[in-house]
Order: structure tokens, then C-alpha cells, then sequence
């Protein structure tokens, strides 16, 4: 018995040492330790031994038994490195590898303007209002004195959507809109950001659709040297305090006298190059005194209250600032032409 023992032992272990897989390390488990194993038979037969063979075989076999759990758990633990040493090498990440770049977007190079131009504004305490952009005829013309028929209603083309209502071809509504919500006896002083649409065929210097800032300050003894003043300022801070203005006269239907504002030419300093078409000045707004009528209409009266309006437009100013050649390029959205202005 002793020697069927040591043989059982000698038996697993080569066969522990063959196995090449947990599964056949399983099978040589259940074979020899199971309960229909030889070991657990051998055991089961200890009855049949005489007083002095019991301790001696029982002892024996469990030290067989034991010799057969440790191996089969050596094994299995040399099988579950490898795995783990496998699924490592498969999983393993080579940290020379050049990394992905990873791409920051930025705002738009007009949502950056009209930020920098609001900004400037607020500093001199302008508040920034806004309207909408399908906008009636009365407060697009009429309430900007541009009564039906009016022949300057052909200065900007519209898209209308009714009879009575458009697509706003400026900001200027805006005006009236805000002073009709001060109802005439409060000071007014806002800019207002936005888009407008006008029926112009797109090319280098047109757009169906652009941005505008609206300006309006209504006030007691408000003066045109305050528009120039506000005005002055604004060029500078934006443009560079070598920059000068100059006012030229001009109409608007809400504005009495009419202005517009030219800066002195980046490139030449005034002395005329072909950017500026020889002339050394750029034109960048249109403003002027609001009309008596227009004030009149949005319940300020104008013996007591006056006020100055101006207007710009965000993308003539970015391509000014940034030498963009087309202005289609703003609403196209190429990459390689916005990314240059994403500030880090
Ligand atoms: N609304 C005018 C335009 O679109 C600009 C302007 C605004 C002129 C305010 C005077 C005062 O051309």
C-alpha cells in the first residue's frame, strides 16, 4: 500500500509537470484528489489495516496528498503569471509614442471683435442692449424717419418677410427700441452688437448678412464734440494711439448733421498708399446727431434732450485691425483662416 502510494505520487507529479493548460491542471486534480480518487480510496481502505500500518499509511498518504496540492498550486500560479505576463505585453503601451494633438477651438474672430469693441464701450459707461433680427417697418424705417416712400429706404435693400415686417437692415431699431423703454425721461447710453441683412449680392466687400454695433447717448447738453470725443477714444484704444479721425460730412435720415468717421491709414500715416486708395483716411462708421424727429417719436423731447448715434460694422473694422482681404472669408468658416485668431 505504502508503495502504491509513493507510485500514485510519482504518477501526478509528472503528470502535473506535463500538463499544459489549467484545464488538463484540473483534470489531473480531480483525478488523483477527487472523491473517486485513488488517494481518498486508499483512505477509505485504512479500516482493513492492521493498528501498527494505520498511522504509518495515513500519514504517508497525506503527505502525498499534500506533495500533489503543491505542485498542482505551483503550476497553476506559473500558468496564471504567464497569463497576466501575456495579457501585459498585449495591453502594453509605448509611452514614446508622439501624442495626439488635441485641438482647442477659439471664438470666432468677429465674436472676439464685437467683444473687444463692447468692452471698450462698457469702459466709458455705455450699458450693451440687444433687438431682433426679423424686425417691423416701423421701427427698421418709420421710427428712424423713414416714413413708406421714403427714397432713402433705397440705401438698404431689404428682405422682407410681410408687408410690415423684415429682416433688420441695421441696428439702428435698436435706437428706438431702447429709447421707447426709457420712456422719454431717462438718460440713454447703450451700444447694441448684432447681425443684419441686406439684399446684396455677396462678393470681396459685400455680404447678404453682417454684423453691425449700434451706438446711442441721449442725454441733457449732449454735444457733437461728445461723439467726436466717445469716437476719438474708441479709434484709439482700438487702433492704436497714433491713430487720428476726421469727421466728414454725410446723411442719414436719423441723424441731423450727419457724419462719417475716417481713420488715418495704418499703412501710410495719412500719406496716401494703395490700401487706403491714395487718400491716407479709411472710413470705418457712419453717426451723427439724432433727429428731433426721431426723439420726438420715441417720447423724448427734443427742446430738453439730445443725443448723438453712431454705427459700425465689426467685419470692416476685423479686416482693418487684421488685413483680411475678403469678407466672405468671416461666414466660409475655413479652419486655417479662423484658427489664426484663436488666442491661447
Ligand atoms: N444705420 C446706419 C447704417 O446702417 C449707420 C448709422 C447708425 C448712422 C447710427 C448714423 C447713426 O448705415
Amino acid at each position: 500500500m505504502q508503495d502504491k502510494l509513493q507510485a500514485l505520487r510519482e504518477e501526478a507529479l509528472t503528470k502535473i509537470n506535463e500538463a499544459d493548460d489549467l484545464k488538463a491542471l484540473e483534470a489531473v486534480r480531480v483525478g488523483y484528489l477527487g472523491k473517486k480518487g485513488p488517494i481518498t480510496e486508499v483512505l477509505r481502505g485504512m479500516g482493513k489495516l492492521s493498528a501498527e500500518e494505520r498511522p504509518v499509511v495515513g500519514e504517508l498518504a497525506n503527505t502525498v496528498r499534500a506533495a500533489i496540492t503543491e505542485a498542482l498550486e505551483a503550476k497553476k500560479q506559473v500558468f496564471e503569471e504567464e497569463a497576466l505576463n501575456e495579457q501585459l505585453k498585449a495591453e502594453a503601451i509605448d509611452v514614446t509614442l508622439p501624442g495626439r494633438p488635441v485641438t482647442l477651438g477659439g471664438p470666432h474672430l468677429l465674436t472676439s471683435i464685437v467683444t473687444e469693441i463692447e468692452d471698450l464701450f462698457i469702459g466709458m459707461g455705455f450699458e450693451v442692449k440687444e433687438g431682433p433680427e426679423v424686425e417691423t417697418d416701423y421701427y427698421n424705417f418709420e421710427a428712424l424717419n423713414l416714413p413708406k416712400d421714403h427714397p432713402a429706404r433705397d440705401m438698404q435693400d431689404s428682405f422682407y418677410v410681410t408687408e410690415e415686417l423684415l429682416m433688420r437692415t441695421h441696428t439702428s431699431p435698436v435706437q428706438a427700441r431702447t429709447m421707447g423703454e426709457y420712456k422719454g425721461n431717462k438718460p440713454v447710453k447703450m451700444i447694441c452688437p448684432g447681425k443684419v441683412y441686406r439684399r446684396d449680392t455677396d462678393d470681396a466687400t459685400h455680404s447678404h448678412q453682417f454684423t453691425q454695433v449700434e451706438g446711442l447717448y441721449v442725454d441733457k447738453n449732449v454735444r457733437m464734440s461728445d461723439l467726436k470725443g466717445v469716437l476719438n477714444q474708441f479709434a484709439k484704444q482700438f487702433f492704436g494711439e497714433e491713430r487720428e479721425i476726421r469727421l466728414r460730412p454725410s446723411f442719414f435720415p436719423f441723424t441731423e448733421p450727419s457724419v462719417e468717421m475716417d481713420i488715418s491709414c495704418k499703412v501710410c500715416h495719412g500719406k496716401g498708399c494703395s490700401v487706403c486708395k491714395q487718400t491716407g483716411w479709411i472710413e470705418i462708421l457712419g453717426g451723427g446727431m439724432v433727429h428731433p424727429d426721431v426723439l420726438k417719436m420715441a417720447g423724448y423731447d427734443p427742446e430738453i434732450y439730445s443725443g448723438f448715434a453712431f454705427g459700425m460694422g465689426p467685419e470692416r473694422i476685423a479686416m482693418l485691425k487684421y488685413g483680411v482681404d475678403d469678407i466672405r472669408h468671416f461666414y466660409t468658416n475655413d479652419q486655417r483662416f479662423l484658427a489664426q485668431y484663436h488666442q491661447a
